[in-house]
């Protein structure tokens, strides 16, 4: 659906819409005053909410409803049709809602209601502070939830990056093609953290955890105390160990400042070599063509993400990224580095001004491995996210979590699960029992090509496609011994949301 860009959309709502238009899980998208209003309907019950995404502005009129809520098609944010809250991240900000009112076999939309307000909670079973470690995704979804949830205590958030928060998948998209200014890469205003008490303290480097003493170290040496933890401390980008390869001529992506520095080497230079073919080093390519700079990428495998999405997934990257122009080596590495060339085991050689590693990452575990934490390729956690440690949670990429959906013990590298289990520890660590029972979701852009992909498949004995993969119209369901555990589409989104609420109905509880 097109945006409204200034103008009303649909049907004045506040005039009445025959009840017949809407069939139960049904919606429309109208206007009431100036404001676009998604109406939607649930049984016997109506609702009317903000008709776009407050993550980044999706239509919620081609989402889904479902119990109560409206899903978001581009990146299955989730938000209440009752009280507009966003349930579910990667939104956070709420809907506005309006009144609904029925008769004479129309709905009609009438005043917006107020944002509900309240006191913050003192209940004496709240925790005094509340520690969190890491200043990424599920560190700011957990902060932003705990005053959500109006705890009142304090929230302290130690992070050893130099910015606030960072909407982190941008920042091989959109922001590093040139197409999003730097504004929108902060996850929120600046004033956010004063105006909500919480002590955010950045380039604060946490060396060490004492569990018996609930207490955490600084690298400066000062001890901050804690009634819960969370680590949620991410993942750092591997660096190849290739002769030649250093920090300054091999660049890696994962915070603002990366991201800058490709962007500064950027300007100047004509040729690219992406080492890797990871989702992180493919979104570079992209964006890099969108510089007008020739890429090539270099990776082991046959086909790019063919581990991840199968092999006819990889033959269809591997063709809109030709068609693009970026050039692949494949089944081949980089060998050695030297100067301004790049040495291929397979011994051809790449002239690079700017050379960027994209070889995935490693869990940030040795702050919970040398507190004595379980840790078993990721920092395992039980169901409610809680550590062996009482009160010590983990959350986003460092968790291995017990998932119910493929019966496996998984840790993922997503942007959507590492915000929703920041937000799910949060609930826990004010006393709550809630499991992490959320397929897992994420997205990647290639060019003008979004790929979702909900649940979790390592190994797969079948991919049935719906659709056409190479005709960017498709839905491949990932199955073993016939049961679905994952789903990729491109352009499918409603049914991607359908397998994600599928998932979710289908695991043990
Ligand atoms: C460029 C890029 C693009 C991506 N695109 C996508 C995408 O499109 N879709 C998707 O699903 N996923 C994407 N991801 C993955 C996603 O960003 C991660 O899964 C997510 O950020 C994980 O969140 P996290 O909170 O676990 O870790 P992070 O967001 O990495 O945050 C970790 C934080 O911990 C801090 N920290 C670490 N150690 C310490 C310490 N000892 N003391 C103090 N602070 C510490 C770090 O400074 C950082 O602030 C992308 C990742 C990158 C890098
Ligand atoms: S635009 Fe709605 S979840 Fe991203």
């Amino acid at each position: 659906m097109a945006e409204d860009q200034g103008r009303p959309v649909g049907p004045d709502l506040s005039q009445g819409v025959p009840l017949a238009e809407l069939t139960d899980g049904g919606k429309l998208v109208g206007h009431v005053g100036n404001e676009a209003v998604l109406l939607a309907r649930q049984g016997a019950e109506a609702f009317a909410v903000g008709a776009y995404c407050t993550h980044y502005h999706g239509p919620l009129v081609d989402g889904l409803v479902v119990d109560g809520s409206v899903r978001c098609p581009w990146h299955h944010a989730c938000f209440d049709l009752r009280t507009g809250e966003a349930v579910r991240a990667p939104a956070f900000s709420s809907l506005d809602t309006w009144t609904v009112e029925q008769r004479d076999g129309k709905l009609f939309v009438g005043e917006k209601r107020a944002r509900p307000s309240g006191k913050p909670r003192a209940e004496s079973s709240l925790p005094n502070r509340i520690v969190i470690v890491g200043g990424g995704a599920a560190a700011f979804a957990a902060a932003e939830m705990l005053r959500r949830q109006k705890y009142g205590g304090e929230i302290v958030m130690l992070s050893n990056d130099d910015a606030p928060p960072v909407d982190r998948p941008n920042l091989s998209k959109d922001y590093l093609a040139g197409s999003a200014p730097e504004e929108w890469v902060p996850l929120c205003p600046d004033s956010f953290y004063s105006d909500n008490a919480i002590d955010l303290r950045l380039r604060t480097t946490v060396a060490g955890v004492d569990v018996r003493a609930r207490e955490v170290a600084l690298a400066g040496g000062e001890k901050v105390r804690f009634d819960r933890l969370l680590l949620a401390t991410g993942a750092e980008p591997v660096r190849p160990t290739i002769p030649g390869a250093n920090p300054s001529n091999v660049l890696v992506l994962r915070t603002l400042a990366d991201s800058r520095a490709i962007i500064e080497r950027a300007k100047a230079a004509r040729r690219a070599a992406v080492l890797g073919a990871s989702f992180i080093g493919l979104e570079v390519a992209a964006s890099l063509r969108a510089r007008n700079i020739e890429v090539h990428v270099v990776a082991p495998e046959e086909r790019p993400m063919e581990r991840v999405l199968g092999p006819e997934f990889g033959e269809f990257v591997r063709a809109l990224h030709e068609e693009h122009g970026v050039v692949f080596h494949l089944q081949t590495t980089a060998s050695a580095i030297d100067g301004k060339e790049v040495r291929l085991s397979d011994g051809s050689v790449i002239e690079a001004d700017l050379i960027v590693a994209g070889l995935g990452v490693r869990p940030r575990s040795g702050l919970a491995e040398s507190a004595g934490l379980r840790v078993d390729r990721g920092v395992v956690v039980d169901a409610y996210l809680e550590t062996m440690a009482p009160g010590i949670f983990a959350a986003g990429d460092i968790a291995r979590w017990p998932d119910s959906h493929s019966g496996d013990s998984i840790r993922v590298e997503h942007w959507v699960v590492a915000e929703r289990q920041g937000q799910i520890a949060a609930l826990n660590m004010l006393g709550g029992r809630e499991k992490f029972s959320f397929a897992p979701f994420f997205w990647s852009q290639h060019y003008d090509i979004p790929i979702n992909y909900v649940g979790h498949a390592e190994q797969w004995d079948e991919i049935a496609v719906e659709g056409s993969i190479a005709g960017k119209d498709c839905l491949a369901r990932f199955k073993r011994g016939g049961r679905t555990l994952a789903v990729a589409s491109i352009f499918r989104d409603v049914q991607s949301l359908e397998a994600e609420v599928n998932l979710e109905r289908d695991a043990p509880p």
